[in-house]
């Protein structure tokens, strides 16, 4: 099997590096040149764990190559994924699907008979049915075909997500479509993974409903463990105990400042637009949404109340990244918070493993400091805002000593109320009982 991954983005250079670690001969293409070129040095140019080490292995082994030209890339494949961006349009919450089109277009100018394009970038219900139209009105010399085979990886773990997928869905509407996904994907039935073969618009929309679902679940317990707070019960135990009904699950359910990422705000606005669209509009999806755009400032006012007031103060934040693991700074809660302690008058300074340079771009006005410690010097306040492992295992009595007023603000709860509390720290997490 030979595929083209157009693409070098997250999802397309995880999936093309996965999908030759499989045995398969992959080609991924991108229009940037000074990537492809980086690429083709072996340089990864996102921080995931394991992928530098995977694209390494597979492109020695001759599976695993990088080029810009599209025509030798799609030349002799099976099939061609396309994995190209699909932001939100700006005002509206759209995706915008426009790059997507012109690489269907462009895959389309080249491909021999019979070559399978599938869409693997989250697409909005109804774009694989009018690829399907596309290409056929691009290329009426030759028999093509679409299928829609959404991803489910997470960032900082998209390698295992990949290669131990909980599911596969396949939208195939040809049976060369479905032979050609079946093969691709057949290494996986050692693991005995289920793969759901069904429609293209079905496809397209498991894949809204289940980040939709997972945004919901997150923006339900944060939302609980604020009634935790107000009633004093723990959000913890909590959880564990909705958790073990086997209908719910304990993950996904962690409190926290708020749903952040490529993904999920991006993803839930689109399956909004798309069900009003459709006048069949999503009630809890569209709540969530504004439950979790209102947590965000929220989490602000909660540090400011803890410190009884920001001005003239320096708030020491950890972690900046939407979560840990990755440097991504999209949506991440800090893009809210931190400003608006700014805007009260307080200082900040901060500190995070791998997200500084990415955040040193879109939030202006902050001291980056080399390690958490460094953060913490002569601060009012340490404001925990990403679970980096780093940080759970800090040195109390140094945080202690670093700090100018012993006060925690623990967004993620990495840290145990009551032994903070015996340390001394005026300690406050997100919907746990506080000692004192
Ligand atoms: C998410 C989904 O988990 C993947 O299954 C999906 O494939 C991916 O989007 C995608 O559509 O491409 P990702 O955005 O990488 O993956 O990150 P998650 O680990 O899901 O976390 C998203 C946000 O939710 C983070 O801000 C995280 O801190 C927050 N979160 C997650 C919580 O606040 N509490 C939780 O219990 C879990």
């Amino acid at each position: 099997m030979k595929i083209a991954m157009i693409g070098t983005g997250y999802v397309g250079l995880v999936s093309g590096a996965c999908f030759s670690e499989f045995g398969t001969e992959v080609v991924c293409v991108d229009h940037d040149a000074d990537k492809i070129a980086a690429l083709r040095r072996g340089e990864a140019p996102i921080y995931e764990p394991g992928l530098a080490d995977l694209m390494a292995r597979n492109a020695d082994a001759g599976r695993l190559t990088f080029t810009g030209d599209i025509a030798s890339a799609v030349a002799g494949a099976d099939a061609a994924f396309l994995a190209v961006g699909t932001p939100a349009r700006p005002g509206d919450g759209h995706a915008d699907v426009s790059a997507v089109y012109d690489a269907a277009r462009a895959v389309a100018a080249h491909a021999p008979d019979g070559l399978v394009i599938v869409t693997k970038s989250t697409v909005p219900v109804g774009t694989a049915r009018e690829l399907e139209g596309l290409v056929h009105r691009e290329a009426p010399d030759r028999e093509l075909h679409v299928a829609a085979n959404p991803e489910f990886l997470r960032e900082g773990a998209a390698i295992d997500n990949f290669m131990h997928p909980d599911r596969v869905i396949v939208g195939a509407n040809s049976e060369r479509s479905r032979s050609v996904l079946e093969q691709l994907y057949r290494p996986l039935s050692r693991l005995e993974t289920p793969t759901v073969f069904t429609t293209l618009e079905t496809a397209e929309l498991t894949k809204y409903a289940a980040n939709a679902f997972l945004a919901t679940k997150i923006t339900f317990i944060n939302e609980m463990a604020d009634l935790c707070e107000a009633v004093g019960a723990d959000v913890h135990a909590l959880a564990h105990g909705m958790g073990l009904d086997r209908r719910i699950g304990r993950s996904f359910l962690n409190p926290g400042p708020g749903y952040g990422g490529s993904c999920f705000p991006k993803d839930t606005s689109a399956l909004i637009q798309t069900a009003r669209g459709a006048a069949a509009p999503t009630r809890i999806v569209e709540a969530a949404a504004a439950v979790n755009d209102a947590r965000k400032e929220s989490m602000a006012h909660r540090i400011a109340a803890h410190c009884g007031g920001v001005a003239g103060r320096t708030i020491a934040v950890l972690g900046v990244t939407f979560k840990p693991n990755t440097d991504d700074m999209r949506a991440a809660p800090s893009r809210v918070i931190i400003p608006l302690l700014q805007s009260w008058g307080a200082t900040i300074r901060a500190h995070d493993p791998a997200g500084m340079a990415a955040a040193r771009e879109v939030i202006p006005g902050v001291t980056w400091c080399r390690d958490a410690y460094e953060a913490l010097e002569g601060a009012a306040c340490a404001a925990v805002l990403t679970e980096w492992n780093e940080y759970r295992n800090l040195d109390p009595a140094r945080m202690k000593a670093a700090l100018a007023e012993p006060r925690i603000a623990d967004l993620r709860n990495i840290y145990d109320p009551a032994s903070m509390a015996a340390r001394g720290f005026a300690y406050r997490g997100i919907g746990r009982i506080t000692p004192g």
